[in-house]
């Protein structure tokens, strides 16, 4: 079996990415015009994660430096492949991008029913903060999680004089 990587996407991955997100969200996947935003934007990135050639997931954010927040809008993977790691490996990327930009504080929204990626999210810190009545359309809540960096324990650099 050959190693999953991950790097960030760009538009010659556009036809793939909508192949996962069809894969994943069917009609509610992101459109096209979306799914290109997230990829060219300079305040977005997608992270994909490969097996060669081959597009198994992927993951898309937003990021805000002006109040250090780092938003997760999805995080899909190929149906054949969950249950691998890949989607825990993708949302530590995510992170990993987040702290690069000096993030503090990341959240994402996910819907009440979706108990593994909800599970995903609490074994990496993410913590129920609320719950938004009928985001996803009538009678279908979604909770909206949260991790704040702990920079009490944060390592720091100490210059000397
Ligand atoms: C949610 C999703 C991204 C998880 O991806 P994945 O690659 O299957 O997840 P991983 O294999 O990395 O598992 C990560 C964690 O998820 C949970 N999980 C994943 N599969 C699970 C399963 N079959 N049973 C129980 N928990 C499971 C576990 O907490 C697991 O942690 P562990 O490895 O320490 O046990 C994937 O299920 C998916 O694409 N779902 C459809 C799209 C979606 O709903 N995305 C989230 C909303 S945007």
């Amino acid at each position: 079996m050959q190693a999953v990587n991950i790097r960030q996407a760009d538009e010659v991955d556009l036809p793939e990415l909508l192949k996962i997100e069809e894969d994943c969200f069917g009609s509610e996947r992101f459109n096209t015009e979306t799914v290109r935003a997230f990829v060219i934007r300079d305040d977005t990135f997608v992270l994909i994660a490969l097996e060669g050639n081959e597009i198994l997931g992927s993951a898309m954010c937003m990021v805000s430096e002006l109040d250090l927040r780092g938003k997760i809008a999805s995080i899909a993977v190929l149906k054949q492949r969950r249950g691998t790691g890949i989607g825990a490996a993708l949302l530590d990327e995510c992170e990993k991008v987040f702290r690069s930009h000096g993030l503090v504080r990341y959240s994402l929204e996910v819907e009440a029913s979706n108990s593994l990626a909800i599970a995903l999210y609490a074994s990496r810190g993410y913590v129920v903060k609320s719950s938004l009545q009928d985001f996803y359309g009538a009678g279908r809540p979604a909770f909206y999680m949260e991790k704040k960096l702990d920079l009490q324990n944060a390592p720091v650099n100490v210059r000397s004089a």
